[in-house]
């Protein structure tokens, strides 16, 4: 247990979201436009994680931006024109939803200058979180759960009081995009880290406990990050500052409730879009039967 995390210093009151990769994933869409801006039913990626901080109470948001993705900005600004546009046509359902998305909540931003990994994009947020523990929200993983996924886990935070992440169960596809933790049960879906390997892949894999994209760290993750190494492709990557806190901390791994869509490449956005739109009322009859006129050809 750390020893300064006293009971007033439990509470999660800001998220980072990190959001400044290329999307090569996702190319050519995401040539000149950020993947975080890509159409998911009907509202861009980052929005998914924004409102499920907001809907965990968090009032005060990070975003990790990078050149080029200033569209991110203006989509959760106000924009007057585009209201007073509406409201002269009598869009009111538009406007309502317009203004509501610039009201969600107080965005910051600050952009990494250079492609140096998820470890560097989060150890830009240390000024901003100060001495406190703190969320991340990767914007890839979008999160269908009856309690928003990251309430979930600072539930769990508030219960180790130490550094925690969400895991998945993976397939062996899965042990090669996610990092793979060995786990110690510890109750039902709490698990103590006991070392963790980015991407192992199949063979080297300790388990199929995957690391998905949400965090609530220790203040102490910023040293961790200093003191790791960039890996071969020069990146930093959060997963081996992980297993570097693992020296000075217990961390420990939560099993969601839930479900996860990966839509940061290309099949998990469409198993997203399409399972998505099913469950909403105004697109899930007409899509259900359009569905069953489609032709698949062998
Ligand atoms: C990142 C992390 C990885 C984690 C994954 C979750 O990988 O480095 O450990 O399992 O997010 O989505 P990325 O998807 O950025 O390659």
């Amino acid at each position: 247990m750390n020893p300064y995390l006293d009971e007033k210093n439990m509470k999660i009151q800001k998220a980072v979201i990190p959001a400044a990769g290329f999307g090569t994933r996702f190319l050519p869409s995401t040539k000149a436009q950020p993947k975080e801006m890509l159409n998911v039913v009907d509202k861009p990626l980052i929005q998914y994680s924004v409102e499920e901080a907001v809907q965990s109470k968090i009032k005060n948001i990070l975003l990790i931006s990078s050149r080029g993705k200033s569209s991110m900005e203006d989509h959760f600004d106000h924009s007057p024109e585009l209201e007073r546009f509406l409201k002269e046509k009598g869009k009111q359902g538009y406007l309502k939803e317009v203004k509501r998305i610039g009201e969600l909540v107080d965005l910051n931003f600050i952009r990494q200058k250079e492609a140096l990994g998820l470890g560097h994009a989060i150890s830009l947020a240390q000024s901003y979180v100060g001495n406190n523990p703190f969320s991340v929200l990767l914007p890839d993983d979008i999160f269908d759960c009856p309690t928003p996924c990251i309430s979930q886990l600072m539930d769990a935070f508030s219960k180790m009081k130490a550094s925690i992440i969400v895991l998945g169960r993976v397939d062996r596809e899965g042990t090669k995009k996610y990092g793979i933790i060995k786990p110690k049960q510890v109750s039902e879906r709490i698990f103590q880290v006991e070392d963790l390997v980015e991407k192992p892949g199949p063979e080297k894999a300790y388990s199929d406990l995957g690391v998905l994209g949400r965090y609530v760290f220790t203040p102490e993750i910023f040293q961790a990050i200093k003191e790791t190494k960039p890996d071969t492709k020069g990146e930093i990557q959060i997963t081996d500052a992980i297993k570097h806190l693992l020296k000075s901390q217990s961390v420990y791994g939560y099993l969601f409730e839930g479900t996860r869509y990966d839509a940061g490449n290309k099949m998990g956005y469409l198993q997203a879009t399409l399972s998505l739109a099913l469950k909403r009322p105004d697109f899930k009859e007409q899509l259900k039967d359009y569905l069953k006129t489609v032709k698949v050809e062998d």
